[in-house]
Parts: structure tokens; sequence; C-alpha cells
């Protein structure tokens, strides 16, 4: 009988690909078709923020269309299923965890359906558009506005609780990611030099191969449903 005392999933954009929601280094190397140093860092938004604006108001209906795949829906069962906590640190943006009735959910890199107010700090929840005309709600601001999306140069959200369960879990399992943006790709290291069992699911070997104990090769959809089985049924043996 094996039962961690508690677990930790890293997802990154390969768990929402079966979904239908690009990855960001797809063969060509664009995210929706644009370069991410365009759309995703502090000077592209800095130097045309209605560019910026444009692109995530543009994939806000996309990805609030897609729907959660298996992938997603076997770890709201664990965390459902299974006696201890189970935490998602998501990379994305989507909110596919949220849609398969997840918990516990780390958005580190920020939600497409929020806005931050540059001015007063305000987070705005919102379906629609976001613009340089958009008015604060709590400061009465115009034109403070951005997308809650951390940029390459920006601090990542949640830190201090990430580090807290990255400290103490006995159990790392990541999902649908290359490894190769910081400081999420050095999670894995943190968690093992805790004591973690650390557990790697992909298509193929990523550049944090070395830190894991298993690798689970093929679509997150097919191989994580079996994995969650597997650790339901190690409860009962
Ligand atoms: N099942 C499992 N893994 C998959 C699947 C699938 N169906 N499809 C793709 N993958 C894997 C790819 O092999 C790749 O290793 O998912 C990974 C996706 O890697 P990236 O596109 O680099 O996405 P991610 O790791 O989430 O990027 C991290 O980079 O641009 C920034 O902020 C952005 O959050 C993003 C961060």
């Amino acid at each position: 009988m094996k039962q961690y005392r508690s677990i930790v999933i890293l997802t990154g954009a390969g768990i929402s690909a079966e979904s239908g929601l690009a990855t960001f280094r797809a063969a060509n190397g664009l995210w929706n078709n644009h370069r991410v140093e365009d759309v995703a860092t502090i000077e592209a938004f800095e130097r045309n923020p209605a560019y910026v604006h444009d692109f995530y108001n543009e994939l806000k209906p996309e990805l609030n269309k897609a729907r959660p795949n298996a992938a997603h829906l076997a770890i709201a069962r664990l965390q459902k299923e299974y006696p201890t906590p189970v935490h998602i640190i998501t990379q994305n943006v989507d909110t596919l965890h949220e849609k398969a009735k997840s918990q516990n959910i780390w958005h580190i890199h920020g939600q497409i359906n929020q806005a931050v107010c540059l001015n007063c700090g305000h987070i705005l929840e919102t379906f629609g558009d976001v613009d340089m005309q958009t008015v604060c709600p709590n400061c009465q601001t115009q034109g403070m506005m951005k997308p809650n999306i951390v940029f390459f140069g920006e601090n990542l959200l949640y830190m201090d609780k990430v580090e807290q369960l990255l400290n103490n879990c006995d159990l790392f399992v990541s999902v649908g990611t290359s490894g190769v943006v910081f400081p999420a790709a050095a999670f894995v290291q943190t968690a093992k030099y805790h004591g973690a069992e650390t557990v790697e699911f992909n298509l193929e070997p990523t550049s944090n191969n070395f830190y894991f104990d298993r690798h689970i090769m093929g679509p997150a959809g097919v191989t994580l449903p079996a994995y969650v089985e597997e650790l339901l049924q190690n409860l009962q043996s």
C-alpha cells in the first residue's frame, strides 16, 4: 500500500494540446502565429500596448471555448478521490483545470480572463476585451490595465505558496512542459532536493530528463488517466 502525503502537479501547454490549444514551442516556434517576444515581454507591452491587448483579446474566445480533456479530468478525479492534498501549479493561462472542476490551482503565469491595473493593482475578471480605453473599476484610472499574464521579465505569481508546496511534497508530477522556461523549469529540482519522487509526462524526453525518476511518454490524455488509476489502486493494495 503506498500513500503519498502531498502531491504537486506542474502543468504546461502540453496538457491543453489535446483540447486543441497551441503549445509555445511547436515546430515553427510561434505561439498562435506570434513570436513570444512580440506579445509576452514587458518591453513589447511598453512598446505597443494596443498590439499586445489585441493579441490577448483575440486569444480569449479560443481559450474560453476549449473544453478540458481526459488529462485535466484525471487530475480532478485524483483531487476528489485521493485522501491527501493534490495541488496544481500551472504555467497555463487557460482555465481548463477550473472547467474540469479541479481545486487548489495556482496560475503562476496568470490567467487569460484577468487584467491588472498598473495604477492600483486591482484584478479585473472579464471575458470581454481589455484595452487602453478600459477604466479600472477600482481607481477609475483609464489606460492603465494590463493583461494579468506574467510577461518575460516579470515575477511569477504565488511563489511563496509554490515554495512551500515544493518543499513539502513527496510526489512531484510534471505534465506537458518542455522545462526550458525558468523558474518553473527548476521546480523539479527543488522537489527532488526535498525528497520527492518525480514523474514526467511528455511526448518526448525534455531537458529536465535527468531530474525525473520516471518518464511516462505519450499523450497526457491517455497516460495520465492510467497513472491516476494506478495511484488510486495503490491505496488499496
Ligand atoms: N501530452 C503530453 N505532452 C505534450 C502533449 C501531449 N498531448 N503535446 C505536447 N506536449 C509537450 C511537448 O512535447 C512540450 O515538451 O508539452 C510541452 C509544451 O512545451 P512548451 O510549448 O514549451 O510549453 P510550456 O512548457 O508550457 O512553456 C512554458 O513558456 O512561453 C512561456 O509563459 C509561457 O507558460 C509558458 C512557458
